[in-house]
């Protein structure tokens, strides 16, 4: 088969490296792609939301089956139009994308299907959500309703903070459209994991679960990033959790979808709170999570191809798939700034010695390479992924291959997977 994955980051590297494995890949390109990518698969210069561009390229080169890595592709519709041009593609349509291209939308539809999330309310005019906010008191939840980046929820501690983010966003013009209508939110107590199905319209499995360190220092502290690294399993999805967050979220999301005329195909992403009253929903994205994806493929067994291909196809019934038993943690070393300000273009050596760390793939993410070097091209630049028996002997080869890496201008978190190695620690204590 001749495959498009569309995207240029760590989760696009890690696609791109498991789909290179499958032999049922003759040919790989990947748009815009970076420079760890190159080794995988062919980069051609088409940015992933270029649309048009990409459907012509995909028609041009006989594409056989696109992968599409971020949401905004996604959300405007490039596997509608792929679809339109005879191009299979794995991910859902921009209707079924508003699962994340529209948090309100995703609210209404747990209201409607009884999916726990928690309480809300949806505003287009901001005085009416400032009363909201004045009546529920704070600690509150403020989010912009659209895609924005990762930038769009202010978790508000005081009342004012919430007033503040409400003003950004409706007055402000902060998320431009994206933030015209906020929902705000109940704040949910306890600990957060992503959950990851496959879904093909009618049916949904589960992949597995992962947990992501959204701030960007050590200790969960200061501003929220797209990630700063992730581990998978994670020991708080129990199979018991695994079990009702399948029963009570994905499996009523998916009939839910469909009964609207949406069905959803491609990868569900919860993000979820678990609290005392079990798993609620925080928010779906419509894509693997990014580092979440680096940790999940390397402990996917079986061939990731005939799964992408089954979800597209709806042929997911009784689809069976196969794990590594071993954990897998993925560092991301970023640009020193990030998630603020940050430059580009300082050389990154000593990426083949941490490489060579037994268990270690070294996922690029915003990399280009130049004249033979490797250069740093973006805030998150690599994605250190070992695998081991344990999520505290993966962490312990991660770092040994991060400790590997020659990048002055480059940092990351030092406790990727302090949730799992202290609830481990508990349990033989
Ligand atoms: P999101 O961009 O929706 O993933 O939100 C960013 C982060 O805000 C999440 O990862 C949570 O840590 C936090 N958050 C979002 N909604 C809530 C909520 N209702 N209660 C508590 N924390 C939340
Ligand atoms: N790591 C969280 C995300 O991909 O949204």
């Amino acid at each position: 088969m001749r495959i498009l994955v569309v995207g240029s980051g760590g989760r696009e590297h890690a696609l791109c490296w498991a789909i290179a494995a499958s032999p049922l890949c003759d040919k790989l390109y990947c748009a815009p792609g970076n420079a760890g990518i190159a080794a995988e698969a062919e980069c051609v210069p088409i940015g992933a939301e270029d649309v048009p561009a990409l459907v012509a390229f995909a028609a041009r080169e006989r594409i056989d089956f696109v992968v599409v890595g971020p949401e905004g592709p996604l959300v405007a519709g490039l596997v509608d139009h792929l679809a339109e041009a005879g191009i299979k593609a794995f991910g859902p349509s921009a209707a079924a994308a508003a699962l994340e291209g529209s948090k309100g939308f995703t609210k209404d539809l747990c209201a409607k299907y009884g999916i726990p999330t928690g309480a809300y309310g949806r505003f287009r005019d901001a005085e009416a959500a400032r009363r909201f906010v004045r009546e529920r008191g704070a600690p509150i939840v403020v989010k912009a309703d659209g895609l924005a980046a990762g930038k769009g929820v202010t978790v508000a501690a005081t009342v004012d903070e919430a007033l503040a983010a409400i003003d950004a966003a409706m007055v402000g013009g902060r998320f431009g459209a994206a933030g015209a209508e906020v929902v705000v939110e109940e704040f949910l107590g306890g600990e957060e994991a992503s959950f990851f199905a496959l879904c093909d319209g009618v049916n949904a499995i589960p992949l597995a679960a992962a947990q992501d360190h959204k701030r960007v220092g050590d200790g969960d502290t200061g501003p929220n990033t797209g990630g700063m690294g992730a581990y998978s399993p994670a020991p708080v999805i129990t199979s018991a959790v695994a079990e009702e967050v399948m029963a009570r979220i994905v499996r009523p999301t998916v009939a839910g979808m469909a009964k609207e005329g949406r069905p959803f195909k491609g990868v569900l992403f919860a993000g979820l709170m678990i609290g005392r009253d079990g798993p609620q929903l925080i928010e779906f994205n419509v894509r693997f999570g990014d580092p979440e994806c680096q940790a999940l493929m390397a402990r996917l067994k079986s061939d990731v191809l005939p799964a992408l291909i089954a979800a597209t196809d709806g042929q997911l019934r009784n689809f069976d798939l196969r794990w590594h038993d071993q954990a897998a943690l993925c560092v991301v070393m970023a640009a020193k700034g990030y998630p603020g300000d940050y430059r580009k273009g300082t050389e990154i050596r000593g990426l083949d010695r941490a490489a060579a760390v037994n268990g270690v793939t070294v996922f690029h993410a915003g990399t280009k390479a130049e004249g033979g070097r490797i250069l740093a091209n973006g805030g998150r630049v690599l994605g250190v992924t070992a695998t081991a028996g344990t999520v505290n002997q993966a962490r312990d080869l991660a770092y040994r291959a991060v400790d590997a890496i020659d990048w002055p201008d480059g940092f990351c978190r030092r406790d990727i997977g302090h949730r799992a190695i202290a609830r481990a620690a508990a349990e033989t204590r």
